[in-house]
């Protein structure tokens, strides 16, 4: 049975990820409303895939003995300047949630909860591509400026993202 200070660690992280779904639904709203909806699906789908994160966290909690404490989710920000200051905000979130990960890492080490480190691993590896995929995103916005033909050709490409439930992305591997 998992320890009283780690499970309430993880029902924070557990939290930290609804909201994480929360801000991504809230920019997904912002990009359709100024007529981007390449820029709308793309942020969809990373709000389904930290609802899967969530789950995560869920799951693992109730297989370990913990409890899930669902507590209130702070309302994320409605609008933004621009799709530049979406992806800004979005790579500074996600390293956040990296240092989150981490911290919880240490916790589990510090515990000699060796279950949860592992468990925790997938999102330590999780992490370095949220990363990478916001900056990516944000370096071409970076690169075109103020240049609409560009924006258009990248909404286009966000457009083809496509979320994949874990099961099916777990058969794939
Ligand atoms: Fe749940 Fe975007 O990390």
């Amino acid at each position: 049975m998992i320890k009283e200070k780690m499970s309430q660690a993880l029902n924070k992280q557990l939290n930290a990820e609804l909201y994480s779904a929360y801000l991504y639904f809230s920019m997904s709203a912002y990009f359709k409303s100024i007529n981007l909806p390449g820029f709308s699906n793309w942020m969809r789908v990373q709000a389904l895939e930290e609802m899967t994160h969530a789950d995560k966290f869920y799951t693992y909690l109730l297989s370990r003995g913990g409890a899930v404490e669902l507590e209130t989710i702070t309302g994320p920000p409605k609008t933004w300047e621009s799709p530049m200051a979406v992806f800004e905000h979005t790579y500074s979130h996600e390293q956040k949630v990296t240092s989150l990960i981490s911290d919880l890492v240490n916790l589990a080490l510090e515990e000699g909860d060796h279950a949860t480190n592992v468990f925790l691993q997938w999102f330590v590896n999780e992490q370095i591509e949220e990363e990478s995929s916001a900056d990516g995103i944000l370096q071409k916005l970076k690169l075109i400026g103020k240049e609409s033909s560009s924006l258009f050709l990248i909404d286009q490409e966000l457009g083809q993202r496509v979320f994949t439930p874990p099961a099916a992305a777990n058969a794939k591997a």
